[in-house]
């Protein structure tokens, strides 16, 4: 059985007051889920959350990394930086990134290895955006990018790299993807991990769902047998909110 990962996306909202007051309040709600709870935050409140965590269930992860360990890239924080403060998930290649910051996928190939190399549990977003879906080539783009993403990553590692799926015409615009449409690319990227690795490790590897996941949806597609849970972005910002997502099976 694969476990179900319920992650909130931050993406550039709240200040460390405002992560501290969310993690306390969010805790108590959730303290009985199986459910793995993980919050994504910005950089500049990562130490902050992190205090803040300690003793409850909710894990942390950065939006973000750079591929080098260290040097002249200003404005930039390493993964190796963010492991050393105890950050534990982060978010690879979102589409906010591919879209406005010119992320390629060899880029992501590169932070995707140098993440699983240091033991950070990384997310890689992948998905089409509308034009391509209505023209028939979301499977194309889909599987693309996963598979340049896991170029020459061993299937030990491909087995610690949790996909989220958000098909970029969802993200942010109330449209969600419809369960089954949601499942079924699920299953196209699935498939395409399964050539390149084999089915035992395609069967273990976690696939999300993202993309204007609410509470009142997130039951429908996170009990489909694909959808290993969610990336959660503008739910993710209300406590309550997002707890009634990551109790979504109470
Ligand atoms: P959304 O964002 O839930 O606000 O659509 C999801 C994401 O970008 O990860």
């Amino acid at each position: 059985m694969r476990k179900k990962i319920i992650a909130g996306n931050w993406k550039m909202n709240k200040l460390p007051n405002e992560t501290i007051e969310f993690i306390e309040e969010l805790a108590p709600l959730i303290k009985n889920t199986e459910n793995e709870v993980v919050i994504c935050a910005p950089y500049i409140d990562l130490f902050y959350a992190l205090l803040t965590v300690q003793g409850t269930n909710i894990k942390i992860g950065a939006q973000n990394m750079h591929f080098e360990e260290k040097g002249a890239y200003t404005g930039e924080v390493s993964g190796e930086m963010l492991k050393s403060i105890g950050v534990e998930y982060v978010i690879i290649g979102h589409s906010a990134r591919r879209q406005y910051y010119d992320e390629t996928d060899k880029a992501v190939n590169e932070k995707l290895k140098k993440a699983l190399s240091i033991g950070l549990k990384p997310i890689v977003c992948v998905g089409e955006n509308l034009e391509q879906r209505e023209n028939g080539k979301a499977k194309e783009i889909v599987t693309t990018q996963t598979k340049l993403a896991l170029e020459g990553i061993n299937g030990e590692n491909a087995k610690k790299t949790i996909i989220a799926y958000e098909p970029i015409w969802a993200i942010g615009t109330g449209k969600t993807a419809t369960k089954e449409d949601a499942n079924e690319t699920i299953k196209w990227i699935r498939e395409e991990i399964e050539k390149i690795y084999g089915k035992d490790i395609a069967d273990c590897v976690i696939i999300q769902y993202g993309g204007s996941v609410k509470s009142t949806n997130a039951k429908d597609l996170f009990t489909m047998p694909d959808i290993d849970g969610g990336l959660i972005g503008g739910a993710s910002l209300n406590a309550q909110e997002f707890a009634n997502i990551i109790n979504y099976n109470k």
